[in-house]
């Protein structure tokens, strides 16, 4: 059976790479920094966003007990304010869109209006070879259309540019899917 998270790994892996710069736009419990931090190693740094302290504070805890605190730049803030903390390339990028699971607060979930920035902003910050991914959940309305207007925008990129995927279990609309955006290389 296809298992989606395993899937999202599997390509991660092969754009994120020891030494690496990957941003975890949507922190939650920490789980998806967790793993960009293993990947990227002593030299590489992950940057976090999150708007609830909550999550701030699970995802620090859960990379203290892990020891790879000191690989990441954990920001409270909105992703859509990404441009105040990264300048340079990112050779990875994460969306886990939705609510922090085990909030019970779904008012704090992800919304077009932040999330569409901070898409562009991850699109035009790939490195070559770089790659960006969104998890999208449409069993609600705002997952719904949310998931619609990014691949809208994905959709309108340069194909000479980005290669553009999607991952969806076709007899089961209402599940999560996701898509990602791949950089392609330059040909000298
Ligand atoms: C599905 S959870 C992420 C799960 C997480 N990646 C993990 O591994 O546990 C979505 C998170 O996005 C956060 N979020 C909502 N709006 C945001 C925004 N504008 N900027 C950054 N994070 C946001 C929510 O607070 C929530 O914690």
């Amino acid at each position: 059976m296809v298992d989606l998270l395993n899937l999202q790994k599997f390509f991660i892996e092969r754009h994120l790479r020891e030494g690496g710069i990957a941003v975890d736009f949507t922190m939650g419990n920490g789980h998806d920094t967790e793993f960009l931090c293993k990947r990227v190693g002593d030299s590489g740094r992950v940057y976090a966003f999150d708007i609830q302290k909550n999550a701030y504070l699970a995802t620090e805890a859960r990379l203290t007990e892990h020891n790879l605190i000191d690989r990441c730049t954990l920001i409270l803030d909105s992703h859509s304010n990404a441009e105040r903390y990264i300048t340079g390339e990112i050779n990875a990028g994460v969306f886990n869109l939705g609510w922090l699971p085990g909030s019970g607060n779904k008012a704090l979930t992800t919304k077009r209006e932040t999330t569409l920035p901070a898409v562009r902003f991850s699109v035009s910050h790939l490195s070559q070879d770089g790659i960006l991914l969104i998890a999208v959940y449409p069993g609600h309305e705002e997952g719904k259309a949310e998931g619609e207007e990014i691949a809208a925008y994905l959709s309108s990129l340069d194909r000479r540019v980005y290669c553009v995927s999607r991952f969806q279990i076709l007899n089961s609309p209402t599940s999560p899917y996701f898509m990602i955006t791949e950089k392609k290389e330059e040909l000298s």
